[in-house]
């Protein structure tokens, strides 16, 4: 008990200043903020809702995410009460991550993976949300999203009918725990799936595809195939190679992580534990080979001539 107060606080000790240790109401406090903190990099909010490009500050939004609908710009998600969620209830917060249904009751672009983020558990979007509250608020207009003329917020309910169920996720009792810790935190957090599995026409994930990679991924990016099909796949990779490739992006063949995936690591995957990246490459490791032959990104092209590399 007091190993695992420790270990929080230390963790608490990344994002804010640990409080003292008689302070045992502030101690509960923190160690929800910490564990709120490491599903917030887990989940990857940071990436999209921070323009770091234009070195925005953090949350406060305005990353442009193109897709085949538009482009949308991620919103202020800091608690300033004007331009972001500083008037929202924690109940407000739960709906939107869970159904995907904003504050006045609207519909939410799935742009917003909530597909995935619906599988957390309530647990986990309490601390979630505890963290969100203590980040420092930003003052700063959303802007508006620029869609194709046909794209509108009532058109997402019948989306969601047909590609959305919310529910949080279910464990699957024949697998072990630490399967099961990697499905939850690849399916309801990292969201693998929503950029590695491919989409039809309106957007819709395509089961019978799971994790076998896409031409058309998010922002243009071609994203690999992650089955372990032996060769249009990782099925070369092992389990060890895959933890190592979370944490640092280094690949078995000693090329390194590129475009989306960089970012996905180095604002996310990088602070998770060994053991919760382990157990995402447990999971992964274990999902049907499938084969989908696809431009492995990623390559470096070998310079044409010799002199340009001497
Ligand atoms: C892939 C990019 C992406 C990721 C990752 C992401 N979001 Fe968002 N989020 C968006 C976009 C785009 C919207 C706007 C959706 C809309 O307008 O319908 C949004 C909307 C929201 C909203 C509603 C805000 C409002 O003003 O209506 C909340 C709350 C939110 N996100 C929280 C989070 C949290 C918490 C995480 C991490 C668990 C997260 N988001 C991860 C892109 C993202
Ligand atoms: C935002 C989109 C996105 C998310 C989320 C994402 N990936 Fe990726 N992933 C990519 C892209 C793009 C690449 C290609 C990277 C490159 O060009 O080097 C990639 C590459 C990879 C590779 C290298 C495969 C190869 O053959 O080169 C692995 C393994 C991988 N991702 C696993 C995962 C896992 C596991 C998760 C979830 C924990 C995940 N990815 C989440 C977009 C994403």
């Amino acid at each position: 008990m007091i190993l695992r107060v420790c270990c929080s606080l230390v963790l608490a000790g990344m994002f804010m200043l640990a409080p003292p240790s008689w302070a045992a109401a502030d101690n509960t406090a923190a160690s929800l903020i910490a564990q709120g903190a490491y599903l917030f990099r887990a989940a990857g909010c940071l990436g999209c809702h921070t323009n770091q490009k234009q070195h925005g500050k953090a949350l406060a939004g305005g990353r442009a995410l193109t897709t085949a609908f538009g482009t949308f710009y991620a919103p202020n998600i800091t608690p300033d009460a004007q331009t972001g969620i500083g008037k929202w209830s924690e109940q407000e917060f739960t709906r939107a991550l869970r159904e995907g249904v904003g504050r006045s009751g609207e519909q939410l672009y799935p742009a917003f993976p909530y597909t995935a983020y619906s599988k957390l558990s309530t647990q986990d979007i309490h601390a979630l949300w505890a963290y969100l509250r203590s980040v420092v608020p930003v003052e700063q207009r959303n802007k508006p999203h620029e869609l194709k003329w046909y794209v509108s917020r009532p058109m997402v309910r019948m989306w969601k009918a047909v590609y959305f169920t919310p529910r949080a996720y279910q464990p699957d009792a024949r697998k072990s725990a630490a399967w099961n810790r990697g499905a939850y935190l690849a399916q309801a957090a990292a969201h693998c799936g929503e950029c590695h599995t491919p989409r039809n026409a309106l957007g819709g994930s395509q089961r019978s595809l799971y994790y076998a990679g896409t031409r058309n991924g998010p922002e243009n990016s071609v994203v690999p195939n992650i089955t372990p099909d032996k060769k249009t796949g990782i099925g070369q990779w092992s389990a060890n190679d895959l933890t190592s490739y979370l944490e640092s992006g280094l690949m078995p063949n000693g090329d390194t992580a590129g475009s989306l995936m960089a970012e996905v690591i180095d604002n996310g995957l990088h602070y998770l534990n060994k053991d919760d990246l382990a157990a995402i490459a447990e999971y992964v490791v274990t999902l049907p080979a499938l084969e989908n032959a696809l431009d492995k990104p990623g390559k470096k092209t070998p310079p044409k001539r010799k002199e340009e590399w001497e």
